[in-house]
């Protein structure tokens, strides 16, 4: 982590998530791949001995339900249903983790997946009285897996967007620096505490009471993919998160 001081009130910390050389977070940042890494084998190992006995309770409960067979018990059936479908999920993205090489690479321009993204997410920041700024840059193609791209800009706008409280204005932006593509996702936000920059994408890790704590941990997982680098620029002002590709022309 390297803490630049910015100015007499503020702080700008910035965490770098690269394979570069020189910086200490680089040992924390190897330790942070290897934990996911370890995550993903151990779901991935597990989850179809999960899966198969979660299915069939779910097919069981879900025959009571149809049959009205517990009168007086369909919400508790419900919510049993919703709780399976939760847990499930949870493994799902659990999954996401595993480091598996990216298939499905297509040349795509990363603004033309924002653009498809844009009307979801600007409702969904409309909700709760935020609103979402898109500034596309000059980009050239890249290599990308889209659905795993929408994943990853999804989950940082998400963060960007729980950070604010209503006013706030997420910016998504691309633009070309030192001849890599970066995406930022800015937001307004009252910052990451210092103590916790280190914590971050470690799965599970959440300060949130309805967090699962997954959603950064698969993004450095789909940007490890991608042989992207995620940092993260936080202060009181709010919190940027820089996703940046290499360009191979
Ligand atoms: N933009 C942000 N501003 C402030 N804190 C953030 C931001 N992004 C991430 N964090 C912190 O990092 C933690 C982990 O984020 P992560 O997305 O991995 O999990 P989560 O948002 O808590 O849960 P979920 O699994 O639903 O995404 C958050 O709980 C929050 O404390
Ligand atoms: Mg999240």
């Amino acid at each position: 982590m390297i803490v630049h001081q910015k100015d007499a009130y503020g702080y700008l910390l910035v965490k770098e998530d690269s394979t570069g050389a020189g910086y200490k977070g680089l040992i924390n940042n190897h330790d942070r791949v290897v934990k996911i890494k370890l995550a993903g084998e151990m779901a991935a190992a597990i989850a179809h001995e999960i899966r198969n006995p979660m299915t069939t309770v779910r097919g069981l409960l879900q025959l009571l339900e149809k049959e009205k067979a517990c009168p007086g018990f369909e919400e508790r059936l419900n919510l049993m249903l919703q709780e399976l479908d939760r847990a499930n999920s949870v493994i799902s993205e659990v999954l996401l983790l595993a480091p598996t090489k990216v298939t499905d690479l297509e040349r795509k321009i990363l603004n033309d997946i924002l653009e498809d993204l844009l009307p979801t997410i600007q409702s969904e920041a409309a909700e709760s009285g935020k609103k979402v700024i898109f500034e596309p840059g000059i980009i050239p193609y890249l290599l990308l897996n889209e659905q795993e791209i929408a994943k990853l800009i999804r989950n940082l706008v998400r963060n960007g967007l729980e950070a604010m409280s209503a006013g706030g204005v997420l910016k998504l932006k691309t633009f070309i620096d030192d001849q890599d593509i970066v995406l930022a996702v800015q937001d307004q936000g009252k910052g990451i505490k210092m103590g916790l920059l280190d914590m971050l994408g470690t799965p599970f890790f959440t300060t949130k009471e309805q967090g699962t704590g997954l959603g950064l941990a698969v993004s450095y997982s789909i940007a490890a993919r991608h042989n992207a680098t995620i940092k993260v620029e936080t202060g009181p002002q709010g919190t940027t998160f820089f996703v940046r590709f290499k360009h191979h022309p």
